[in-house]
């Protein structure tokens, strides 16, 4: 197991990276420009501390939360990141199991590597084999069942949320927020950072694209669907090019509006920043809102959402939970973020390690990794609860610094 081998998650990367070709590695670890963001990421959360109480009951912690009404087992979701089949067999499908298994939620891509329909059934279908005529395609032939077990264990109910890029053919994205409420999809989240891909110069010194055997499955059913050719399966496209030719530039907020008119679930948007930013979505109805820059993929010199934090919790004034990402791998990290007023944290890159090392199940060891710490940290920081439930803390999770 990984807690043998290692002692946190952020030791994954390094033996991971032999195992993935330099195409591969190079997309999943790189930001845009310099790398300045990336760096900062992790930089940021170093910079707050956490103010410990004492002499307060810890003998029973509890990491667990709720968010949007769905119980999570911690305050922890996986981030949504394309293409996990780039790193193992069953990219995506293991990925949401683990992500089941352990009680958390999953928020598939768009630009994923396995179809929304065959997310849906790995998580979803306790047992496939009497329908299985409908995953023949499930690529690697490793059959998707019996993950109910797992996830009712952790206490918790599969939760698969699915991450919008709007398209320039509004009727596709209309039919794709469609079908993943059909599927059983519980939340929407639309990603405003991304009107055009930043500049990740590895990439492009790795002419990085798909491998012929993968495909953008979404934007092929999708298309397809909507009554298009389907041909953005061809294998090797460009991933870049995808973006400027089927996603809309010209997003503004009259379009989150709409995206919300129509969403029969919750919506939450993912990319934002500016305080001002975070007030315009609430006033618009959005239903969460995900402090992010992409992992630093995106603008570089943006600053890192964790410092973001108090000035847009302020702004929002508990209207809607906040959620931030970028460069969480310790307990302690979900505490700091907790503290400056986040609801829940997303995970991204440790969490494409750990599938590369060890599939689902090296998956489900990283986020134990993960959980563990925090449960630790929590005992000692003084605090046995988390938001919204009571805290048992008298002075409520303290951070300060940055
Ligand atoms: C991403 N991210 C991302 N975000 C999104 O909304 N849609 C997407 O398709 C992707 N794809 C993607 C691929 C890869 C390889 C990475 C690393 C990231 C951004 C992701 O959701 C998240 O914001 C960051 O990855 C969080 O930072 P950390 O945890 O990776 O530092």
């Amino acid at each position: 197991g990984f807690q043998k081998r290692y002692s946190n998650i952020d030791e994954l990367a390094a033996d991971a990276k032999p195992l993935l070709t330099a195409q591969a590695h190079g997309y999943y670890s790189s930001g845009s420009d310099n790398e300045w963001t990336l760096r900062e990421n992790s930089e940021a959360l170093s910079r707050y501390r956490l103010l410990p109480r004492m002499c307060i009951d810890v003998s029973v912690v509890d990491t667990s939360t709720v968010l949007l009404g769905q119980k999570l087992s911690a305050p922890i979701l996986f981030a949504p990141m394309a293409q996990q089949r780039l790193c193992h067999p069953l990219g995506e499908l293991a990925m949401a199991r683990a992500a089941a298994a352990a009680g958390l939620p999953y928020v598939l891509s768009t630009m994923a590597t396995s179809s929304i329909q065959e997310v849906a059934e790995a998580v979803q279908l306790p047992d496939h084999s009497s329908s299985s005529s409908s995953t023949s395609s499930s690529s690697q032939g490793a059959a998707p069942s019996r993950l109910s077990p797992a996830s009712a264990a952790a206490g918790t109910d599969p939760c698969l949320w699915f991450q919008v890029y709007v398209m320039k053919r509004r009727d596709v994205t209309e039919w794709m927020v469609r079908e993943v409420h059909r599927l059983g999809f519980k939340a929407l989240v639309v990603t405003v950072d991304a009107p055009r891909l930043g500049h990740r110069e590895v990439d492009d010194r790795n002419k990085f694209s798909l491998p012929p055997h993968l495909s953008l499955k979404n934007l092929e059913a999708l298309t397809k669907a909507a009554g298009g050719t389907g041909d953005v399966q061809s294998s090797g496209s460009k991933f870049g090019k995808h973006f400027s030719d089927l996603f809309d530039q010209a997003v503004c907020w009259d379009t989150i509006a709409w995206l919300k008119s129509i969403a029969p679930l919750p919506l939450l948007i993912k990319g934002v920043l500016a305080p001002d930013d975070a007030r315009r979505a609430v006033e618009l109805g959005v239903d969460g809102i995900i402090l992010s820059n992409h992992g630093g993929r995106q603008l570089n010199y943006a600053p890192a959402a964790v410092d973001m934090l108090p000035a847009c919790a302020a702004a929002v004034q508990g209207r809607v939970p906040l959620l931030v990402d970028g460069g969480i791998s310790r307990g302690t990290d979900v505490l700091k973020c907790l503290a400056l007023g986040a609801s829940a944290v997303l995970v991204g890159r440790p969490l494409l390690w750990a599938l590369t090392l060890g599939g689902q199940k090296g998956v489900e060891e990283a986020i134990g990794m993960l959980k563990s710490e925090l449960e630790l940290s929590m005992a000692l920081l003084g605090t046995c609860r988390l938001p919204p439930n009571p805290i048992s803390n008298p002075a409520g999770v303290v951070a300060y610094g940055g």
